[in-house]
C-alpha cells in the first residue's frame, strides 16, 4: 500500500493503537497530523517515529472548538485531508450499572461518542468537498456485545457504529468511504484497567483467564490493528464503506 503524498489525520496519537498506526502510515510515505490531549507527549511521538513533516496538535476531542481547530491547522498546512483516524477514546472507570455514576457515564459518553461524532462532522465537510477521502472509526468488540462494568464504554462502542453506518450512507454521494474497526483486546494499557476490574487481586490471572478464551490464545498487537486501518484507509478497499470489520482472533466466530 502506497500512501505516498496522502494526508491521515490520527487521533488518539500517542496511545498504543494510534502510534503504532502513525508508524505505518509514516512508513509507507504519509504525511501525519498526530492529536491527542498533551502537545509534548506528541512531540515525543514524533520524534520516536523520526517523523520530518508532520503536525502536532494538542487537542480534547470532547471540545468542539478543538476539533475544529485541528481541522482547520491541518487544511492550512497541506491543503486537504486524504484519511482520518478517528481513533481517540477512553474505557472510563468501570463499575456495574448500579454503581456508576452519572459523571463517570457521561465522561465516557463525551469522549467515546461526542468526540467521534464531532470528528466525524468537521472532517466529513472538509472531504465532501474535496470529494474524495477515506474514514476508519474505532469501535471495538464491545460495540457489538456487553461486558460487565462497561455498560458507559459498550454503549458509546455500539454508537458509533451507528455513526459509521450513517456518515456512510451521507457522504457515498461525494466518493467518500467510512468504515468502522472493532477490535477485541489489545496489548495496550487500556486493558490494564479491565483486567484489575475483573481480577483486582491478581491482574495476570485476569490476562490467563482472557487469553484462554480467545481461539488464537492471545490478544491482539497494536501493529495488527493498524494493518486493517491501513487496508480500509487504502485505495484496495475501494468498495468498501459502512462495514464493521472484527478483529478479534476468532472471539465471536
Ligand atoms: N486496547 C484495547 O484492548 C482496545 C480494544 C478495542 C478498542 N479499543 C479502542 O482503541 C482506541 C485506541 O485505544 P488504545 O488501545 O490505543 O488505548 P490507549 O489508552 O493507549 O490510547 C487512547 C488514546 O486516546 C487519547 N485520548 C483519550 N481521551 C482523549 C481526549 N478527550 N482527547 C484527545 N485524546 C484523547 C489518550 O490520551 C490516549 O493516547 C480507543 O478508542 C479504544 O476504545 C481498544
Amino acid at each position: 500500500m502506497d500512501f505516498q503524498g496522502k494526508v491521515v489525520v490520527i487521533t488518539g496519537a500517542c496511545g498504543g493503537i494510534g502510534k503504532e498506526t502513525a508508524r505505518l502510515f509514516a512508513k509507507q510515505g504519509a504525511k501525519l497530523a498526530l492529536i491527542d490531549l498533551n502537545q509534548s507527549a506528541l512531540e515525543a511521538v514524533a520524534s520516536e517515529l523520526e517523523l520530518v513533516d508532520y503536525l502536532a496538535i494538542g487537542a480534547d476531542v470532547t471540545d468542539e472548538n478543538q476539533v475544529m481547530n485541528y481541522v482547520k491547522a491541518t487544511k492550512a498546512k497541506y491543503g486537504k485531508i486524504d484519511i482520518f483516524f478517528n481513533n481517540a477514546g477512553t474505557v472510563g472507570k468501570l463499575a456495574r450499572m448500579t454503581e456508576m455514576t452519572t459523571e463517570d457515564f457521561d465522561k465516557v459518553v463525551n469522549v467515546n461518542l461526542k468526540g467521534v461524532f464531532y470528528g466525524l462532522k468537521h472532517v466529513l465537510k472538509v472531504m465532501q468537498e474535496q470529494k474524495s477521502g477515506s474514514i476508519v472509526n474505532t469501535s471495538s468488540g464491545l460495540g457489538m456485545h456487553g461486558g460487565i462494568g462497561l455498560g458507559a464504554y459498550s454503549a458509546t462502542k455500539h454508537g458509533i457504529i451507528g455513526l459509521t453506518k450513517t456518515a456512510a450512507l451521507e457522504s457515498a454521494g461525494f466518493g467518500v468511504r467510512v468504515n468502522v474497526i472493532c477490535p477485541s483486546a489489545v496489548y495496550t494499557p487500556m486493558v490494564n484497567v479491565i483486567e484489575a476490574f475483573r481480577s483486582p487481586e491478581s491482574t495476570e490471572k485476569a490476562r490467563e483467564n482472557s487469553e484462554q478464551r480467545i481461539p488464537l490464545k492471545r490478544y491482539a498487537t497494536p501493529e495488527e490493528i493498524a494493518e486493517l486501518v491501513l487496508f480500509l484507509s487504502s485505495d484496495k478497499a475501494s468498495f468498501i464503506t459502512g462495514s464493521e470489520y472484527k478483529i478479534d482472533g476468532g472471539l465471536r466466530a
